[in-house]
């Protein structure tokens, strides 16, 4: 194994991508794609732990991954609650704190109930904490944030003299977690995908051409210490 890389990102964002690829290389449907990738989660979850990494964001299913077949929604939800249930005692036990962003609500019930559980189950976690993004898309995140931005100021919480860059991001989903300083993107592809659009200003870029069931730990060490080599400069000289 690789050893600690120097200067870690504080968050690590993920864009998981390519599961469909990965299965169509190998003539095996694009749900196996998603179960092949499904698993590779656990492995970057617990070095992310071990190295000290505080936040990792995972982009599990967009707001756009709606438009998808029926039949691999459901099974990407299937999945998803299979993980959950099968995963939460060992996220416990190793101090990980799950939580999630997004839309929720647009999920299955059941996997509502499982989300909830293993949030709960987990919420003493001291250790990562590692956040899904589920039905999660940057404009609805944005959109949702000016709605709840508005009632505070209608509830007379608060004046619009007040609102600035910092106040805003109060309202948002991920107003607990600082910004990603490190984003990987799998697969190739040069886009954000909605991901993360306000949190990702300054977050220094990584793109791999593996899939995501392709990706291992040592994969992560390389984006590390090519995040560790990047002179980040926040618009000063
Ligand atoms: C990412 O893999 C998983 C989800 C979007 C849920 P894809 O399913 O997008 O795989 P490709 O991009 O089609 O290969
Ligand atoms: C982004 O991947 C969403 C997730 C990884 C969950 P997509 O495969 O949906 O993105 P596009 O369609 O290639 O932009
Ligand atoms: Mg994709």
């Amino acid at each position: 194994m690789a050893s600690t890389p120097s200067n870690l990102p504080c968050h690590v964002a993920v864009i998981m991508d390519g599961n469909g690829r990965w299965a169509k290389e190998r003539g095996l449907p694009r749900t196996e794609g998603h179960r092949a990738g499904a698993e590779k989660i656990r492995a970057i979850v617990e070095e992310c732990n071990r190295l000290g990494i505080r936040y990792l964001t995972l982009y599990a299913f967009s707001a756009e991954n709606w438009r998808r077949p029926q039949n691999e929604i459901r099974a990407l939800m299937a999945l998803l609650e299979f993980f959950l249930k099968r995963e939460t005692s060992d996220l416990a036990r190793n101090g990980v704190r799950l939580q999630a962003i997004g839309r929720l609500h647009n999920l299955p019930e059941s996997c509502q109930r499982q989300l909830h559980a293993s949030m709960e189950a987990t919420a003493g976690g001291t250790g990562l904490t590692l956040v899904l993004a589920l039905s999660y898309g940057g404009r609805e995140e944005i959109v949702d944030g000016i709605k709840s931005l508005f009632r505070h100021i209608q509830e007379g919480h608060a004046d619009i003299a007040m609102l600035d860059p910092e106040f805003f991001s109060k309202h948002l989903y991920t107003r607990y977690y600082p910004d990603p300083d490190l984003l990987i993107r799998t697969s190739g592809e040069m886009r954000l995908s909605n991901f993360l659009l306000w949190q990702l200003s300054y977050a220094e870029i990584v793109i791999t051409r593996k899939f995501w069931p392709d990706f291992g730990q040592e994969d992560l060490h390389a984006a590390l210490e090519e995040f560790a080599s990047r002179q980040r400069r926040f618009g000063g000289v």
